[in-house]
């Protein structure tokens, strides 16, 4: 954490990876965004998976879920519910960073299903991609929220690769991707009048400062989040209300300028032909795209392509 805070940091603009927004106080607060008026993209995703899943489920015949990034796993209900539907038992593995929050959904989970073994794995879905032996196939790899749009588009292509390598001919895996769309709805989204959104970016200041003891005063930084039309993404920032130093334990003093921004999130957003030209890049096929009635959001269904 210490050489990725560093190396974030010397950079310019200077950087924060997103994933150090989710201890258990960010996972809860990502799950009030959720629920904001503004904030489309869940809300449409489920739209799509309620109206496509149920249906699509039992052509796939899959006896597995794997799926990225899980969080509260709220939406990924809706593919349980159609798998268990199909057959029972099924084998449900969510991955994700956030350990306690992972655990917690784990239970709840294992209570409300018991035709479902759950099998959580704590972990950075930027190292290897390693699943519990013994897996019974096929298997439906699935990373919904558009979460794939906070990685860069090399790091985004080369999850995908891994993904890809953990599958075999017969598995899926379904992408749900957030689209490109007027600019005053996609700003909006990431910039709530409640200010939740505000309390989850400065949330990464706060996990800083519990985590490594840095001494980061959370007044003093200003949440930001504008979209850039060509890069086709929302860039989100903290900016230093004013001159200031800041001490990091084991990297030292941080100087920031009045106004000087922290990039702490980018959130991609596509349309069919790059969604496409991501899965081929990493070797798969987009073989379905589903999105709702306002073309905001989209799930796209992928094959291996041997
Ligand atoms: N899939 C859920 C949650 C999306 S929020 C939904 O669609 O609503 C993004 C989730 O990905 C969080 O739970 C976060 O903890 C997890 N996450 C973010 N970066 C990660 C990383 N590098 N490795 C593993 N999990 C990550
Ligand atoms: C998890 N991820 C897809 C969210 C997004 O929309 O990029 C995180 C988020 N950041 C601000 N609001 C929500």
């Amino acid at each position: 954490m210490l050489d990725e805070i560093r190396a974030g940091l010397s950079r310019s603009p200077k950087e924060i990876p997103p994933k150090y927004f989710y201890d258990h106080r960010g996972s809860e607060l990502f799950e009030r965004i959720t629920e904001l008026i503004e904030y489309y993209p869940t809300r449409t995703e489920r739209e799509i998976l309620e109206a496509w899943i149920p249906d699509r489920i039992p052509g796939l015949d899959v006896r597995a879920l794997v799926e990225l990034g899980a969080g509260s796993g709220e939406k990924t209900r809706v593919i349980l519910d159609a798998m268990l539907a199909a057959h029972s038992p099924i084998v449900y593995v969510p991955i994700d960073v956030s350990a306690e929050f992972l655990k917690a959904s784990a239970a709840r989970l294992r209570v409300e299903y018991p035709g479902l073994k759950v099998l959580p794995i704590v972990a950075d879905l930027a190292d290897p991609l390693v699943l519990p032996r013994e897996l019974p196939g096929p298997h439906l790899f699935a990373f919904l929220g558009s979460t794939i749009g906070n990685f860069r588009p090399k790091k985004a292509a080369a999850l995908l690769g891994r993904i890809r390598a953990a599958m075999s001919s017969e598995d899926f895996f379904l992408l749900g991707v957030d689209l490109r769309k007027d600019v005053a709805v996609l700003e909006a989204a990431y910039n709530d009048a409640e200010g939740v959104t505000a309390e989850f970016n400065r949330n990464v200041l706060r996990v800083l400062n519990r985590t490594l003891g840095a001494d980061f005063d959370l007044d003093a930084f200003r949440h930001r989040a504008v979209y850039h039309t060509g890069a086709h993404r929302i860039e989100m920032y903290l900016d230093s209300t004013r001159e200031q130093n800041v001490t990091i334990p084991g990297i030292g003093v941080v100087r920031f300028r009045r106004d000087e921004p922290l990039r702490t999130e980018i959130s991609c957003k596509y349309d069919r032909e790059s969604v496409a030209a991501l899965c081929s890049a990493a070797g798969l096929h987009l073989a379905e795209w589903k999105t709702d009635a306002k073309e905001w959001f989209a799930l796209a269904l992928a094959e291996s392509r041997p």
